[in-house]
């Protein structure tokens, strides 16, 4: 059985280990305001709000895609969906928005873009700050709309703040809220709440389960694999979630045995978890983030699922390659650290082996002469996923480029670090020769493919474009890197 709040009321309902949120919602329980658009993430059609209790019992929300979150993960947290937010006639602030600024035609995407809009409001009602262009679109950049056109839908987001709440605000409710949610997530740690989708919460426990179910797959934010289920019709008898095991939820300040130091990040991680630290530490990769899927995306994407996911147009492998991250894999013969460069060994093979887990994954502290820079070329600027993406990271010493380390997804079978153009430009000044060399170099180690987001040539280019790119900012970093981004920007 899976143990939840629907809207402030308690529910338990039993589901398949591959029932989705979304069918949980329409099919068993009749709740059909959450609608399914295209079941892949994509069209934000499917949008809820995921409550779940801070170790002080404080609710916080986050959207989510509900076509591709296991309904089991429900078990011990506050499902929010668009039935829950009038109280009688009186309307929540994000619907009486988009009401007032005519934000609906069809109607379709709204309860989506409404719920959107609602984790906006519980986040700007914690901890106010300005709605800037670049938080509208973090938070509607996964909603899309046919026929309304997002301006009406960006002025609901502006002003919604200035339509009172229905009722006591949410997160006055919250205790109440907050202590069911941490009774039922504290049962659920000795009783799983359905034996074939098992919840494990410590790491032996995780690797236990591995073996008793070999062929059960492992699922964090499901945001790859439950595509499976979505598109191809997956089915599976057992899935292990590894969302609730406390050694792969950390963030840990480590030093490793070469005298690096850095922080060891568990692989269940998400996206939004580790922006504050990337935020501080590696502003490029943060940047990147902004651009990684959407906030319902990054909301419950790991880190960890990208690596072991292995695809080689996957986003952080080849800024985790340029900085030379490590990974720790447990499993049943104990624990061991693996360069990730290591890791990926065909496509879409890796070096885990039968039984394995990541644990975690190291990413080295930034020294003040290093330079990581990390471009991400894709269709679309939200929500798309990349035709080629390059990372670089160097330091220059002397007039003379050290430590360079050149990783690219999309041109390869597998993320992949470009050695002969990083001896290329190892040791040598950043002219004009020195950067035709290793585009040169670039050019003949790789070979890219063509499919829907770039021909094998387009790649190809455009990689050699990067390296260009790369050159200037190397001679005059900040000014040539502001010049390129203010012409993207117009
Ligand atoms: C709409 C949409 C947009 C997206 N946009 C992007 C994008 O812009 N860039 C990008 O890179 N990706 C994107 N993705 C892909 C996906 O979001 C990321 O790859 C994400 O990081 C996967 O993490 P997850 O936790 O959801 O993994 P899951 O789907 O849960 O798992 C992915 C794979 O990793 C395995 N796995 C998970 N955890 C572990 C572990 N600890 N040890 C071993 N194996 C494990 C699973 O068994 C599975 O095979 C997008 C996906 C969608 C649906
Ligand atoms: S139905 Fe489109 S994102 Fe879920
Ligand atoms: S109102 Fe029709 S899709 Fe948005």
């Amino acid at each position: 059985m899976i143990d939840f709040l629907l809207n402030g009321q308690p529910r338990s309902v039993a589901a398949t280990p591959d029932t989705s949120v979304l069918e949980l919602l329409r099919d068993t329980l009749g709740q059909t305001g959450t609608k399914e658009g295209c079941a892949s993430g994509d069209c934000g059609a499917c949008t809820v709000a995921v409550g779940e209790a801070d170790e002080a019992g404080k609710m916080h929300y986050h959207s989510a895609n509900a076509c591709i979150m296991p309904a089991h993960q429900l078990q011990g947290r506050h499902l929010v969906t668009v039935e829950g937010l009038a109280d009688g006639d009186s309307l929540h602030p994000a619907q009486a928005a988009m009401v007032a600024c005519h934000g609906s035609q069809c109607g379709f995407c709204t309860p989506g873009i409404v719920m959107s809009l609602f984790t906006l409001h519980e986040a700007q009602s914690e901890t106010p700050a300005p709605l800037t262009p670049e938080r509208l679109e973090a938070a509607l950049g996964g909603n899309l709309c046919r026929c309304t056109g997002y301006r009406p839908i960006r002025d609901a987001a502006l002003t919604m703040g200035e339509h009172p709440a229905p009722r006591e605000a949410w997160w006055f409710e919250a205790p109440a809220m907050a202590s069911a949610v941490q009774t039922d997530a504290g049962e659920a740690d000795s009783t799983p709440p359905d034996e074939r989708f098992l919840q494990p919460t410590t790491l032996a426990a995780l690797l236990t389960a591995r073996k008793r179910h070999p062929d059960a797959p492992l699922v964090a934010g499901g945001t790859d694999l439950w595509l499976d289920v979505t598109q191809n019709l997956a089915r599976y008898e057992h899935v292990i979630d590894v969302t609730r095991v406390d050694e792969l939820s950390r963030i840990e300040a480590a030093t490793l045995d070469d005298g690096r130091e850095g922080w060891w990040v568990g692989a269940a991680v998400t996206y939004t978890r580790l922006t504050p630290l990337l935020d501080e530490h590696f502003p490029a990769f943060a940047h990147l983030l902004h651009r990684l899927g959407s906030a319902q995306i990054r909301n419950r994407g790991t880190l960890g699922g990208n690596v072991a996911n292995a695809s080689p147009i996957g986003d952080t492998p080849p800024v985790l390659l340029a900085l030379e991250a490590r990974l720790l894999l447990a499993g049943p013969e104990g624990e061991r650290e693996l360069a990730l460069d290591d890791f990926f060994l065909d496509y879409k093979k890796t070096a885990l082996g039968e039984g394995e887990v990541i644990r975690a994954i190291f990413l080295p502290a930034p020294k003040p002469e290093h330079v990581l820079k990390v471009w991400k070329i894709s269709k679309r600027r939200e929500d798309d996923i990349s035709a080629l993406l390059g990372a670089f990271h160097w330091r220059l010493e002397g007039g003379v480029l050290r430590e360079v380390r050149l990783a690219f997804g999309g041109m390869a079978a597998i993320p992949k670090r470009a050695y002969i153009a990083e001896s290329a430009l190892e040791g040598q000044p950043p002219t004009e020769a020195t950067f035709t060399a290793a585009r040169s170099a670039l050019l003949e180690a790789f070979t890219p493919m063509s499919d829907v987001r770039g021909s094998a040539d387009y790649r190809r280019l455009a990689a050699a474009n990067l390296l260009e790119r790369l050159r200037r900012v190397v001679v005059d970093c900040d000014s040539a890197e502001e010049v390129m981004l203010n012409a993207y920007a117009h």
